[in-house]
């Protein structure tokens, strides 16, 4: 066998051991793909980093009402932290009106955009004196920072 040859069969092996991984490996990838959208459903779409940090800017409108962190309680509006699937006026240590505290709902990003286009809209005889947000993507984006609170 001269180096020709060798470098021939060696050629060769390589491409069979090649393909015979790729080949061993094919189910692994088609059973990966199975669980793929298993995966998807289970885990929430991540926030856009762009729109939070939109949201996290236009809170000035918020700041001077409503505190972000749990532990520095509630301000004159009640803390904001984990208000996405709250139950509306649940807080213990806010002094909410008796128009919210009657209300029956969770905040979800459907009431919360409704909400924060005009809170009296949505709950008549509100105490949260705020003129509302008139432009959707302004609604957009602090309703994707509030869900990271
Ligand atoms: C002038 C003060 C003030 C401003 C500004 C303000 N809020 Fe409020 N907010 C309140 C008060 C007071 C309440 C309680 C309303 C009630 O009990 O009727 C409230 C209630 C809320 C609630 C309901 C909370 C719960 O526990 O049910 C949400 C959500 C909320 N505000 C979001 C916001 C967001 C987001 C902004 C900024 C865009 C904002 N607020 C601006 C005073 C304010």
């Amino acid at each position: 066998m001269n180096v020709m040859e060798i470098r021939n069969t060696l050629g060769a092996s390589v491409l069979c051991a090649v393909m015979f991984i790729g080949i061993t490996a094919l189910p692994a990838t088609l059973a990966a793909d199975d669980d793929a959208p298993a995966r998807e459903t289970a885990t929430a779409e991540p926030p856009d980093p762009r729109l939070v940090s939109r949201g996290k800017r236009l809170y000035v409108f918020c700041r001077a009402c409503h505190a972000t962190e749990e532990v520095k309680g509630s301000k004159i509006g009640p803390n904001l932290a984990g208000i996405l699937n709250r139950p509306a006026a649940s807080l213990e240590d806010s002094l909410y009106s008796d128009a919210l505290r009657q209300q029956d709902f969770v905040w979800d990003e459907e009431k919360l955009d409704t909400w924060l286009l005009r809170p009296a809209t949505l709950v008549p005889g509100t105490s949260m004196a705020f003129v509302g947000l008139p432009q959707e993507a302004n609604r957009t984006a602090i309703i994707a920072y509030l869900k990271t609170l």
